[in-house]
């Protein structure tokens, strides 16, 4: 068995399309373009790579994007007081920090102080908890990014079991929270839980975001699920893989590549929040 290839690039493709035209259609209403912050302390290369490829979408779809690239030597109170500035500005409807942030700056803190309304990553507390009480507005980019691909295919979640691997603030809480509103039953396995196996080996749908390159061999999963990689790991020889070995085309019915598959979603869903943002903003 060959598995179909879950397409997150055509399909982050289509979402931006809609999203220029919804853009465009605002613009001859003499309405203003959405305007997104983005803002990376330090100098992760990876984050540096996230954050220019956001800044690309946005500008892509005609959002105005405005960026800040401060040193790792900036302060929490700096970073707190240009969020402060950034949620009275108006003409700003998304504020991204990029994550991680250096050890001295408290990442919590700094997402509490977003403004709700402006929170286009969906991380606030506040939007965290609208999702679990099945009202989500603004929704963590990457689960949702997955959802969408999922409905996409006509991949029903309903009454299907859902295993995440990973219990991450970013991915893989939300994601269980997303599943279960999606109608999955949802296990979350993490690093204290026992017998990983087990537990992969009964999910239709298997969700992995742990970071390892092929941390899930293709021999535990269930013949016939669905796989949604969230990892992206560089190899040494720089080519990107997921967490899940690649030998899960021969035993799973539908896999999302990587890169390819998830990846281009969170950027798509980015932009979706952004305009949803902007939209509310303007009631
Ligand atoms: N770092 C890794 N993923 C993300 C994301 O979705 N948003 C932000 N802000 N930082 C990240």
């Amino acid at each position: 068995m060959s598995a179909k290839i879950i397409d997150g690039k055509a399909v982050s493709k289509a979402v931006r399309d809609k999203i220029k035209d919804q853009v465009d259609m605002r613009l001859s209403q003499g309405l203003r373009a959405p305007g997104l912050a983005v803002i990376l302390i330090g100098d992760d290369p990876a984050s540096s790579v996230y954050v220019n490829n956001k800044k690309r979408a946005c500008e892509e779809v005609g959002f105005v994007s405005k960026s800040w690239h401060w040193p790792s030597s900036t302060t929490q109170t700096e970073l707190l007081d240009l969020i402060r500035q950034l949620n009275d500005d108006s003409s700003i409807d998304g504020i991204l920090v990029q994550l991680p942030l250096p050890e001295h700056i408290d990442a919590e803190t700094v997402i509490e102080n977003i403004h709700p309304d402006k929170d286009v990553d969906g991380f606030h507390p506040y939007n965290i908890g609208r999702l679990t009480v099945r009202m989500p507005t603004l929704r963590p980019c990457t689960p949702y990014g997955c959802m969408t691909l999922l409905n996409h295919y006509g991949l029903s979640a309903k009454g299907k079991h859902a295993v995440i691997v990973g219990a991450s603030n970013i991915v893989g809480r939300p994601m269980s929270l997303e599943l279960l509103l999606a109608g999955a039953t949802t296990t979350v396995c993490h690093r204290f839980t026992a017998d990983l196996k087990t537990h992969v080996a009964m999910a239709d749908i298997l969700v992995v975001a742990v970071g390892k390159p092929g941390f899930i061999p293709a021999d535990w999963l269930k013949p016939g699920c669905i796989v949604i990689d969230v990892g992206i790991n560089r190899l040494e020889d720089g080519s990107l893989t997921g967490d899940v070995d690649k030998a899960a085309m021969d035993v799973a019915a539908h896999v999302t590549p990587v890169p390819g598959g998830v990846g281009p979603m969170t950027i798509a869903t980015l932009l979706e929040n952004t305009l949803i943002a902007c939209e509310r903003h303007q009631l």
